[in-house]
């Protein structure tokens, strides 16, 4: 037991949030760099594979490839345990990246210092803040001009609404970058330009006092001067960093840094580890469950099929809640009732997978999925029923009718898009009085539409034509109370509005405007629409 305990207490879990070209591949790299995982950053990855040739279906499936290898990995770093949670950068597969941050116990986001806070920083923000779970801020690409560090801060408050605390501050914005001033240490770090190899490996650190005479040798006197009025503004004007504030997502600790040259790596992963949160209590139904319960907990974040085109492997990617696994450890799953023994667990470290003897709360498993999983699935040992909550399914945003091509592929049809949409990288509607030829897929990004067709094709031998329909909406029915609770043919919806249902039996309507979900509320009493479904 005690030996759980301090297994578990030294688990860091978390998920690096960014827009696309942020600098997410380079500085997960890093840290594994860091972490001795790998010992010439570049190796971890196929070097993610052309991600702007969206249409270019080779790459899709490489960077699918990819992303499962890296779905979740594992390094040791002074005595800690760190799984970083990965999801592909693709700004389209958005969804898996909000499912997956459901796994995590905290998030950095990471952000490019010329560009601020971008679109999709917002978004991924926002399930951090639903989640609340703290947040590091780590500024990117210092090595180049970027905006000004307190704009960046003032973007910060003012976009996302989150209180910023710097943790260290950075010299020479302007393209002359010449390092940062620590505020912890109250040391300055120098930056220094030939640390080279493309930041393949370690960097050492040559630290100073800001107001010593070398220092204004060696970054001129005009920035030593900027910085010392830097240091005065933070000091009487910035946030002072709470810890309570930090753990409960309201400030952000910010790091600046340089992924591509290691700079700022090490110092940001120290103070990682210093302040991050080791597993904590989640919440399953009326119950808390402690990390060191002494029975295995956790549920399903992301389901993976056919990783293995040679055998059609589907794994189920576990995020351990409390306890520990071990070898053949037998689980009751709560929402299909089922019993069964967890085989050959994995874990994946940059392109190898492992498997796994025993893991704690905290760590991410993959296990083959017998065809039992489902995204949000729970799972305990012990003969206890546990169910997680808040896998949230989202709202999809555009749709198209699927037909599939032959007639005589009826079959390999429907096990295809029922697979797929298990994996979540579809949902799948049926209009309740019609045949199973008319299913609606729906998705949050359009090039899931692509992705879909092409992996019929590929895995499942099937053609199919999709016709895009003009819905732009998608909301799960409920209802008040008891007695306002009615059939879904019997809503009053405008004439252009379509009742449906999920693949999980659950009534949906779809909906062309805001406009028409207005409607639909106002002339049906009791009736609630929810935009997520857990
Ligand atoms: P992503 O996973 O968030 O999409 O970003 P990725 O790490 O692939 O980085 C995007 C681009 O930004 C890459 O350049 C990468 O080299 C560059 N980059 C990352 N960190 C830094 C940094 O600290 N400073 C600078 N100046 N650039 C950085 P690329 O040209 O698209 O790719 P590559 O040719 O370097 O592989």
């Amino acid at each position: 037991m005690d030996e759980m305990r301090k297994e578990i207490a030294r688990r860091r879990t978390f998920a690096i949030i960014s827009h696309p070209d942020a600098g997410k591949t380079t500085i997960t790299e890093k840290l594994l760099l860091y972490g001795g995982a790998i010992h010439l950053a570049g190796t971890v990855k196929g070097r993610k594979a052309s991600k702007h040739a969206t249409s270019d279906w080779m790459e899709i499936e490489k960077q699918r490839g990819i992303s499962v290898t890296s779905s979740a990995m594992q390094f040791e770093y002074e005595g800690f345990c760190i799984n970083i949670l990965d999801t592909p950068g693709h700004q389209d597969f958005s969804e898996d990246t909000y499912r997956t941050l459901c796994a995590a116990d905290c998030a950095v986001m990471l952000i490019d210092g010329a560009k601020g806070v971008e679109a999709q920083t917002i978004k991924l923000f926002a399930v951090c803040r639903m989640r609340g779970i703290p947040i590091f801020t780590f500024v990117n690409k210092m090595d180049r001009a970027s905006k000004p560090p307190f704009d960046l801060l003032d973007e910060l408050e003012k976009v996302l609404g989150i209180h910023s605390s710097p943790v260290n501050w950075p010299i020479g914005t302007d393209g002359n970058f010449k390092g940062v001033y620590d505020r912890v240490n109250k040391q300055v770090q120098l930056f220094d330009q030939r640390s080279g190899h493309h930041g393949a490996r370690k960097v050492g650190m040559h630290s100073l006092t800001p107001d010593s005479p070398e220092l204004a040798d060696l970054i001129g006197s005009h920035y030593q001067e900027l910085l010392a009025s830097d240091i005065e503004l933070l000091d009487i004007a910035g946030n002072p960093f709470v810890e309570e504030d930090f753990l409960r997502g309201e400030i952000t600790p910010v790091f600046f840094g340089s992924a591509i040259t290691n700079f700022g790596v090490e110092t940001f992963l120290k103070y990682f580890l210093e302040l991050s949160p080791p597993p904590s209590p989640r919440r399953a139904g009326e119950e808390m469950i402690a990390p060191d319960s002494d029975f295995f907990s956790g549920f399903v974040f992301k389901i993976q099929a056919n990783m293995n085109p040679d055998h059609r492997d589907r794994m189920a990617f576990i995020r351990i809640c409390s306890g520990k696994y071990e070898k053949g450890l037998q689980v009751n799953l709560a929402l299909s009732g089922k019993t069964l023994k967890l085989t050959q667990p994995q874990q994946f470290m940059a392109q190898d997978r492992s498997i796994v003897e025993e893991a704690y709360a905290g760590d991410i498993i993959g296990v083959f999925d017998p065809g039992v999983f489902r995204i949000g699935e729970s799972m305990a040992s012990g003969g206890k029923k546990i169910r997680y909550e808040g896998i949230p399914v989202f709202p999809p945003e555009h749709f198209a009718r699927i037909y599939v091509k032959d007639s005589m592929k009826r079959k390999q049809f429907l096990t295809g898009i029922e697979q797929l949409a298990l994996e979540g990288a579809v949902q799948l509607y049926k209009q309740p009085d019609i045949g199973t030829e008319t299913y609606i897929a729906g998705v949050v990004g359009v090039l899931q539409f692509e992705v879909l067709e092409h992996r019929l094709k590929a895995e499942y031998n099937v053609s199919v034509t999709m016709s895009r329909l003009n819905y732009r909406l998608a909301r799960w029915v409920r209802f008040k109370d008891k007695e306002s609770v009615r059939e879904l043919k019997d809503l009053t919806l405008t004439s252009t509005s379509m009742p449906v249902l999920d693949s999980r039996q659950a009534p949906v309507v779809l909906f062309e405007s805001a406009w028409a979900v207005d409607w639909a509320l106002e002339r049906n009493p009791g009736l609630v629409f929810e935009e997520i479904s857990d």
